[in-house]
């Protein structure tokens, strides 16, 4: 008997990149291909990568840069890029990197496997297709046990949305959302396999509106809520919202759904409604914070994140002010914040952007606000109860890390025993990204 083929999936980008990486390692273990953590000793080596700005791109050049010479050593090397580079520069990688032997569009996954057999004997495989079909109607369901108590669930993808500055719409496609009565049944597989905690993903999550089972559309809500009724899953989260599609159900939901988790992600982007309008985000600051209002009326503990660009084309010192106003009025738990990068084919890239220092400058004011106000929001949890899923050990003997309902990361002492479940701590002590806590 041979032994079998290795994989080894390195994934970049988005939280729906790491689940696509373990639907194309699905795909690949019924081909008989086993899973390996480094490259060095794999058959096959896929990069999923990420477009959204330059620096992330270029990782993928440089990456294949360290692979190629492997080659070398196991002459049935194959290496793949798949993911949001693939879609946007599919020609332009296999014309400056000759060591790839496969290129696969997000939206091709399930043609994986026959394009691995292409490459394996000899081709180059190139698909980067936005085929009419459903990827995961196509793509084998879950065999492997959970090895996390959480567990991600893309249930929308694509973007209709076209923000100036983004590529999503370009690298994954148009809105669409999977059938009701498919993840329902993906999740009660998850929730069978021990994982208590699910995050419905989408590019545009609370834009869902899928075929329900009942033959109405369902919204997101609606899905939440079924999500709820499962046996076992005691936690539900959804990433990433837009505010245009935050709908009072949904705001509703975090008011009265015990399982819907206190914590929602929904970037603003900016604060200034000029800068928002050449964003072409098509809404206003003052609407954000409204449905900001709105959901911490329906859910008072409800912790923010978000995102924000600064340097867009355009963007005067009056209008990053108005940022910093946003962000001192809105309050956030966390946030990630980036220098505006243009990026080839989207219709910001055409406009002239801010000088670089003063980029870095803005990034840097904005980023010290949002610190200060995450290590705040971190130590006013000290002494207060949470209730943590614990998800694997810690450093420490006998410690277990796992998440609060507030997405802290917390560190709990003495909890060895108690992976995969949900206990009461108290928390003893605030570092700016996570929290000690002893069991009560
Ligand atoms: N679908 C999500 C986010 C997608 S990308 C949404 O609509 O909010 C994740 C984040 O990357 C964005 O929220 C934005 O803040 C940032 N981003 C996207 N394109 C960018 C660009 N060209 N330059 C800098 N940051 C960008
Ligand atoms: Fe990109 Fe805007 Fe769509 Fe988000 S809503 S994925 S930022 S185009
Ligand atoms: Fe990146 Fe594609 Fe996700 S560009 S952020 S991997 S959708």
């Amino acid at each position: 008997m041979t032994a079998p083929k290795k994989l080894h999936v390195k994934t970049y980008g988005c939280q729906m990149n790491v689940y696509d990486s373990e639907r194309m390692a699905e795909a690949m273990a019924a081909q008989g291909y086993v899973a390996t953590d480094t490259p060095d000793d794999a058959d096959l080596i896929l990069l999923n990568t990420c477009h959204i700005r330059e620096k992330a791109a270029e990782k993928v050049y440089s990456e294949l840069g360290r692979l190629k010479p492997l080659k070398a050593r196991n002459p049935d090397l194959r290496i793949g890029v798949a993911g949001c580079v693939a879609q946007a520069e599919g020609a332009e990688i296999a014309a400056r990197q000759p060591a790839v032997d496969l290129i696969v569009g997000p939206q091709s996954y399930h043609r994986l496997p026959d394009l691995v057999a292409r490459a394996n004997r000899g081709e180059r495989a190139i698909d980067t297709d936005m085929p009419d079909e459903d990827k995961f109607e196509h793509l084998p369901q879950l065999r492997t046990p959970a090895a996390r108590p959480t567990a991600f669930l893309t249930v929308q993808e694509g973007c209709d949305k076209f923000c100036a500055f983004c590529v999503v719409p370009y690298t994954r496609g148009a809105e669409a959302s999977r059938p009701v009565r498919r993840l329902l049944d993906e999740a009660r597989a998850l929730a069978d396999r021990g994982v208590r905690e699910v995050t419905l993903l989408g590019q545009n999550v609370n834009a869902y509106h899928g075929e329900g089972p009942d033959g109405r559309t369902w919204s997101l809500a609606d899905l939440v809520w079924a999500m709820a009724d499962i046996d076992g899953l005691e936690r539900i989260r959804f990433t990433t919202s837009h505010p245009n599609d935050m709908t009072d159900d949904l705001i509703a939901a975090h008011g009265e759904c015990p399982e819907l988790m206190p914590y929602l992600h929904l970037p603003v982007q900016s604060g200034s409604d000029r800068v928002l309008k050449a964003m072409n985000r098509k809404h206003t600051a003052a609407r954000y914070v409204d449905i900001v209002d709105r959901l911490r009326a329906a859910r008072p503990d409800l912790a923010l994140s978000g995102d924000f660009i600064v340097g867009f084309p355009g963007e005067t010192d009056a209008d990053f002010e108005d940022t910093l106003r946003l962000v001192e009025r809105v309050g956030y738990a966390q946030a990630y914040s980036f220098k505006y990068s243009a990026r080839p084919g989207t219709p910001a890239a055409e406009r002239a952007g801010v000088p670089a220092a003063v980029a870095a400058e803005r990034l840097h004011r904005l980023q010290s606000l949002l610190t200060a106000q995450q290590r705040a929001a971190q130590e006013a949890m000290v002494g207060g109860i949470v209730d943590v899923l614990l998800e694997k050990p810690g450093r420490l003997p006998g410690q277990m890390v796992g998440k609060s309902q507030h997405l802290h990361a917390v560190h709990v002492a003495d909890a060895a025993g108690w992976g995969g479940r949900i206990v009461r701590a108290r928390v003893t002590a605030a570092a700016p990204n996570s929290l000690a806590a002893e069991l009560v």
